[in-house]
């Protein structure tokens, strides 16, 4: 009798741990606000609504200044070919032309 007291026991202690360790799987986090921009320039809503979805546009931000127009059309051409970013080719012209003009 005793040791099913105890039997009855742990189960009673594993069910109650249980809730306890299912919770302790679902983290929940908020990311950092956005805080970055483009900056302003004919095409810069084109640039936000097709470069902002997997970086922080900061990346753009970070890259040498002036580089002209061929580094960009490779930097849009690579997020394209190896990331898979989802850009029609008239947007991508639109945006190698303003990061080329205003970066
Ligand atoms: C489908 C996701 C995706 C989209 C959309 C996207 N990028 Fe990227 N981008 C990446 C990844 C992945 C990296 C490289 C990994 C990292 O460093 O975080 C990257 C890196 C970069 C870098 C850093 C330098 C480099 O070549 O690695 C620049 C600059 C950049 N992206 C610009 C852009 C621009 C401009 C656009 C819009 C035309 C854009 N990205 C859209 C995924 C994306």
């Amino acid at each position: 009798m005793q040791h099913v007291r105890k039997g009855l026991m742990l189960v009673a202690t594993m069910a109650l741990l249980a809730p306890a360790f299912c919770a302790a799987e679902t983290l929940t986090y908020s990311l950092p606000e956005e805080t970055a921009t483009l900056r302003v320039g004919p095409g810069d809503e084109t640039a936000q609504k097709n470069c902002a979805g997997c970086h922080s546009v900061d990346y753009i931000e970070r890259q040498p200044p002036k580089m002209g127009r061929a580094f960009w059309d490779s930097v849009v051409k690579k997020m394209i070919a190896s990331y898979h970013a989802q850009i029609n080719d008239a947007d991508a012209q639109r945006i190698v032309d303003y990061l080329a003009a205003t970066y």
